[in-house]
């Protein structure tokens, strides 16, 4: 008996060192258990665990997640060449990506630009940067869109007055309008079904994903048990999504392709497929990659933007001071008969200033989208083999007391120089950086000033007595639930 004893130890401890057992050269980090790996020390907070493992292992370590070793990189100095080397610039296909490349196609093959790497990607994210560019992303003339949804929002909110209000996904619809003007040339009412709907499933997809989560981690599980809740709700949320950008983009190709004079991402999209086959040149485009690119400016560009919004409401109502210096500078550049323009940007170095400080502290996407090594690498001394998945811990450049005066604090001062100039410093990095850096940026930036500027001149903001309720989020940084008094103030104010 003995003897069996000491050979199921013997059998047991094998597994368990073997499981634990880093590849050679590899960063530290923490215990690898058999089959789960270091998840136990991941869930249920992995962005409290990954600061934990910040401090106890330094700038860079590693964790196994079931059968995965992945490394994550801590220190923005090593990070920015990193983030800017091809080697470190390739991308896991998550459960998410793999599932909505097989319902638009029929096949595993990666599509797209957030999930795909290789000339692929660099393809579709070439053409459309361009096409976005040619169509005002990042310049002056897509501010009367953003105007008209900002017009549509004070009206809703200057009828608040009195009432406890819960700003929540109200964002959401106006920046999901922006995108698609840009994408399709059109936008919805707000009170549109469709669009509510929209709002409705691109924020519950991306609440309920989990990528530490053994089903999407092993989609073979799928196979035996395909009517398990986790996949359930995405194989739903995905498919209703991209039925409506397929029916959508059908009634386009109907209506308004035959119209000169219509201007779009899809409409370019189509054109430089369309005039490549007909010259019988090869092209990278097709149908398969729009719908993919679309569902990602849509999934990409909405909830970010939106729940910074929502931050930003929620920071303001809890710190009145700050909101009334940023309403002071505004009164005193704009004025309070006019709203605040694009052309104001440069003016208003506190509001600026508020507006990173807005993103410092919602660390809206603390470890970036995962990346992986195209090639075996060496960082550091530490040897990270092709296929390592690579976490960039932006969040740690954002809230470590090494680089910030009061990092748990509101504070618009972090991002001023002592002569009042608005300045980033080099550990701010909310869009990530280098290669991958986030395609929306320009967009984002203007949407994030002319959104916050408008909506702190036009109203006051207050936090109400009510519970703040904080929910649990993986994959963005959600803001809490509040309710929030609106006021209005410079009511005769126009853009
Ligand atoms: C406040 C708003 C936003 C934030 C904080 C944000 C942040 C990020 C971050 C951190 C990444 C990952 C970078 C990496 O993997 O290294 C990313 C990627 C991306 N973002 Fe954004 N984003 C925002 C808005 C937008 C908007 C408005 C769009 C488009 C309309 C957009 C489209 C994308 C796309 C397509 C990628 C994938 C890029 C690639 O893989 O090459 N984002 N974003």
């Amino acid at each position: 008996m003995w003897t069996t004893i000491a050979l199921a130890l013997t059998v047991l401890f094998i597994i368990f060192y073997k499981a634990a057992l880093r590849p050679p050269c590899f960063p530290p980090g923490p215990f690898a258990l058999p089959i789960v790996g270091s998840i136990f020390s991941i869930l249920p907070s992995p962005k409290e665990s990954f600061s934990r493992f910040q401090k106890k292992y330094g700038p860079i370590c590693s964790y196994k997640v079931f059968d995965n070793w992945s490394i994550i990189v801590n220190d923005p100095a090593l990070m920015k060449p990193l983030l800017a080397d091809p080697v470190f610039s390739g991308r896991k296909h998550l459960y998410l990506f793999s599932l909505r490349d097989e319902v638009i196609s029929g096949e595993k093959m990666p599509l797209g630009i957030l999930g795909t790497s290789g000339d692929v990607w660099k393809n579709q994210r070439r053409f459309t940067l361009r096409s976005l560019k040619d169509l005002g992303f990042g310049r002056n003339s897509i501010e009367p869109i953003m105007q008209k949804e900002l017009e549509d929002l004070i009206n809703t909110f200057s009828q608040t007055e009195g009432q406890k209000v819960d700003v929540g996904l109200t964002f959401n619809s106006s920046i999901i309008n922006v995108i698609w003007a840009m994408v399709i040339g059109k936008r919805f009412s707000h009170e549109d079904v469709r669009l509510l709907e929209l709002v409705d499933k691109v924020n519950k997809m991306l609440q309920s994903f989990n990528p530490f989560h053994p089903a999407y981690r092993f989609p073979i599980i799928k196979k035996f048990f395909p009517n398990l809740d986790v996949y359930k709700s995405q194989d739903t949320y995905m498919r209703q999504l991209l039925s409506f950008i397929e029916d959508e983009t059908a009634q386009y190709e109907k209506e308004l392709l035959a119209d000169e004079s219509s201007f779009s991402y899809i409409r370019a999209y189509l054109k430089e497929m369309k005039e490549a086959e007909t010259e019988g040149k090869e092209t990278p485009l097709n149908m398969h990659h729009l719908k993919a690119n679309i569902f990602e400016l849509f999934l990409a560009g909405s909830e970010t933007t939106a729940s910074t919004l929502w931050w930003a409401v929620y920071l303001l109502a809890s710190n009145p001071d700050v909101q009334k210096t940023i309403q002071k500078e505004l009164d005193e550049v704009i004025g309070e008969d006019k709203l605040p323009t694009l052309a104001h940007m440069d003016s208003l170095p506190y509001t600026t200033a508020a507006i990173y400080e807005v993103q410092r502290v919602a660390d809206l996407v603390p470890f970036a989208v995962p990346h992986e090594t195209t090639e075996d690498a060496t960082v550091s001394g530490y040897r990270i083999p092709k296929g390592t998945t690579v976490m960039f811990n932006l969040s740690h450049g954002l809230k470590d007391p090494k680089y910030w005066k009061y990092p748990d604090r509101f504070y618009p001062e972090h991002f001023l120089t002592e002569e009042g100039k608005p300045y980033k410093p080099e550990n701010f990095m909310p869009f990530g950086s280098g290669k991958r850096v986030c395609l929306g940026e320009s967009l984002a930036r203007l949407e994030l000033f002319l959104f916050f500027a408008t909506l702190v001149h036009r109203f006051s903001w207050k936090l109400s007595d009510d519970p703040i309720v904080w929910e649990k989020s993986i994959v963005l940084s959600r803001p809490p639930r509040f309710m929030v008094e609106i006021s209005n103030r410079n009511s005769n104010a126009v853009f």
